[in-house]
């Protein structure tokens, strides 16, 4: 039986199947050598140097996201952020980028100062806005759109198929941080998308315990030699501890982002009753403005985050997430145990975040046990 037809579920659960040809165990070794032996005619014919360029513990993961993601070929980084700016490296100064205002903020943040020194050209768009995308393309000098759907920390959904569409046109790519989404509930490369970004330090691994990220490109082209290229000589790699782990994690993914879809569903519908909440923000309520847009977009789910803007403005805000016990008060998202942020605080001075906004990431917990716990935090 071939492994093409599988599904993501099958394909994760078994991390394609692969057997270790001289044991024959069905989990694969850690390789930790850094440098490879090199034959006596000064060949390398086992296709391996040195560990900065390659390592047989990236192979693994790497193909089974290129199949998660329908893609032809993934590279693993050292982080998401690493992932991300590899994306830009391989551009060249002078060349302009379009991404959303409002986005993951660790990445808007150096856009506007080191990559904008470096050279790049940075527009921000309202990326709901078709024709504020259309607008701000410049042609032949317009490289990449780049859109995080859905996006931190209001889960605006954006249009993969006509974004890629308006890229085209203009001769861009269209790059997408899928972190949110995972390739569970959207295929970006599908709906016409050119490369594909995760921090598979979030959902992929999700165990918070691994930082990681990736690129799946849809074509093994130019511009994805050059990415080849930063990575290999920017040194920004995976290590191969991490490497086992995400994939170890990878292999409960659908399940995991199954359950936490299910728990911010429910979540998300409860808290929009609950009086000390202004507005929940959360792609799979018909409430949200791209609602019809993400029920098209993402299959089987709108993912495990969510955010709520609490009534009484920053310092109520601050004042809920002081009085959880079960939710965790910290940064990050997309691990089995949910958190509870307040973006304001970590984003800092010129935040396009409002103050009274909290961010959930929703784990595996039961349900109800997290409502309560929002519901005691959240009382007067
Ligand atoms: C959507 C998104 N993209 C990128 C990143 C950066 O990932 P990392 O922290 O692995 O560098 C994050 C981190 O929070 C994120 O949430």
């Amino acid at each position: 039986m071939t492994t093409n037809s599988l599904s993501l579920e099958t394909l994760c659960a078994q991390a394609m199947g692969w057997i270790e040809p001289t044991t024959k165990a069905i989990v694969q070794p850690v390789h930790v050598a850094t440098t490879y032996l090199r034959d006596e005619d000064n060949e390398y014919r086992s296709g391996r140097s040195y560990i900065r360029e390659d390592n047989p513990t990236w192979d693994q993961v790497e193909e089974l996201l290129t199949r998660l993601e329908g893609g032809a070929a993934t590279l693993l980084f050292s982080a998401g952020m690493a992932a991300a700016t590899a994306s830009f490296l391989a551009l060249r100064p002078g060349d302009h980028v379009v991404v959303p205002q409002v986005m993951y903020w660790g990445l808007r943040k150096w856009l506007l100062g080191p990559a904008t020194d470096w050279g790049l050209r940075v527009d921000l768009v309202d990326m709901a806005s078709l024709d504020a995308v259309r607008t701000a393309m410049r042609p032949g000098k317009t490289k990449i759109i780049w859109a995080e759907t859905p996006s931190n920390p209001m889960w605006q959904v954006f249009d993969l198929k006509a974004l890629a569409e308006i890229a085209h046109g203009a001769g861009a790519r269209l790059a997408v941080d899928s972190t949110c989404a995972t390739p569970i509930l959207t295929q970006p490369i599908a709906l016409g998308a050119d490369l594909v970004m995760h921090a598979a330090t979030k959902y992929l691994n999700g165990h918070s315990d691994v930082l990681a990220g990736s690129l799946t490109t849809a074509r093994q082209d130019e511009f994805w030699q050059r990415i080849c290229g930063v990575r290999t000589s920017c040194g920004a790699v995976l290590g191969s501890f991490e490497a086992w782990l995400l994939l170890r994690g990878m292999r409960t993914l659908p399940l995991r982002v199954k359950q936490a879809s299910t728990n911010a569903l429910y979540l998300a519908e409860q808290l929009e009753r609950h009086p000390g909440v202004a507005q929940v923000l959360y792609p799979g309520l018909p409430s949200h403005p791209q609602h019809e847009l993400a029920t098209r977009q993402m299959q089987g789910g709108f993912g495990g985050m969510l955010s709520i803007r609490v009534k009484g403005g920053e310092a109520a805000a601050i004042r809920c997430a002081a009085r959880v016990q079960l939710w965790k008060r910290a940064t990050s998202l997309g691990g089995v145990e949910s958190l509870i942020e307040h973006r304001a605080s970590i984003e800092g001075a010129g935040t396009p975040v409002p103050g009274d906004l909290l961010r959930l990431s929703t784990g595996i917990e039961k349900a109800e046990d997290l409502l309560a716990d929002l519901s005691q935090a959240l009382a007067p």
